[in-house]
């Protein structure tokens, strides 16, 4: 599955202020712990997370962008490497649902990756946390789909269509069946099970027609909510072209809000975590 450049670049404001900024502080703790390692960047893309993270997690530490797609590491080597936080820089082009176990883990400080987690499958995921237990490796995954999307002013076919899309998000990314909506619930599980403290928030899309980067935004994901509709049920494809043009037309007169559901989670080795003040 593939990704331009721009989608990145249109999705990144939305991102930047749905995070959930309580995982930042104890992500910035534990590494505060580990004074050495690289910080990992899984499905980098064009260097978002990085972008986000380096200036906020403390001293200026290495980091490795990984990606299949050399163009938009090419993006992401140009606008990381001179960041506040970034003490060096690598990208490395790889196939993860192949060669996940390439990863160069140890000696890493944290594992992280943002937008990824709903594209993968159970047992691609069930091996990363492996991976990750083995190496006693803090994960931060941010930004993942959970399946809860809202639309203002409501349309009597949006439930058919977030049915649908909801569907079509369990379809295979390149990883297997992916897990779409259940990333997060499964990576708790998953973590906890290996032992891990783990901590989740809500990094919810809030989205309003009236704001101009919302709307360019917006735009693409309603044709793209549509296309993905009508793929999944190709019988149904008049049906999504006119929720498409309703929703499409409401936008334009600066009429559409949108909640998409994101969570957060960070996963710490046993014993790591910050203790809460009491
Ligand atoms: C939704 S984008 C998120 C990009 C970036 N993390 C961000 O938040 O903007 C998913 C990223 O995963 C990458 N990706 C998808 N399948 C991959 C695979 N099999 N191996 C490596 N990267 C992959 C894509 O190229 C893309 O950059």
């Amino acid at each position: 599955m593939s990704f331009s450049p721009a989608w990145l670049a249109l999705r990144a404001h939305a991102d930047t202020r749905a995070r959930a900024q309580s995982l930042e502080s104890l992500t910035r703790d534990a590494l505060a712990k580990r004074a050495r390692g690289t910080l990992i960047d899984l499905g980098s893309g064009s260097g978002a997370n990085c972008r986000y993270l380096a200036p906020r997690l403390g001293d200026a530490r290495p980091w490795l962008l990984v990606d299949n797609d050399a163009v938009l590491l090419g993006h992401a080597d140009a606008s990381c490497r001179p960041l506040t936080g970034v003490a060096q820089l690598k990208t490395l082009q790889l196939d993860l649902a192949a060669r996940l176990r390439d990863l160069p883990l140890s000696g890493a400080a944290l594992l992280t990756a943002s937008a990824l987690l709903d594209l993968v499958s159970l047992p691609w995921l069930t091996a990363l946390v492996d991976a990750c237990h083995t190496a006693a490796l803090p994960a931060l995954f941010t930004l993942s789909y959970d399946g809860r999307i809202s639309l203002s002013p409501a349309d009597p076919d949006d439930e058919w269509l977030i049915t649908a899309i909801n569907t079509h998000q369990r379809g295979d990314k390149g990883f297997g069946p992916a897990l779409g909506p259940q990333a997060s619930e499964e990576a708790v599980r998953l973590f906890s099970a290996a032992g891990y403290e783990v901590t989740r928030a809500r990094s919810d899309w809030q989205l309003d027609a009236r704001d101009p980067a919302d709307a360019a935004l917006l735009q693409p994901l309603i044709e793209g909510w549509a296309g993905a509709a009508a793929e999944q049920y190709p019988n149904a494809t008049e049906r999504a072209a006119s929720w498409c043009q309703r929703r499409l037309k409401a936008l334009t007169l600066g009429q559409c809000q949108v909640t998409v559901g994101h969570e957060d989670v960070l996963a710490l080795p046993a014993g790591t975590a910050r203790r809460s003040q009491s």
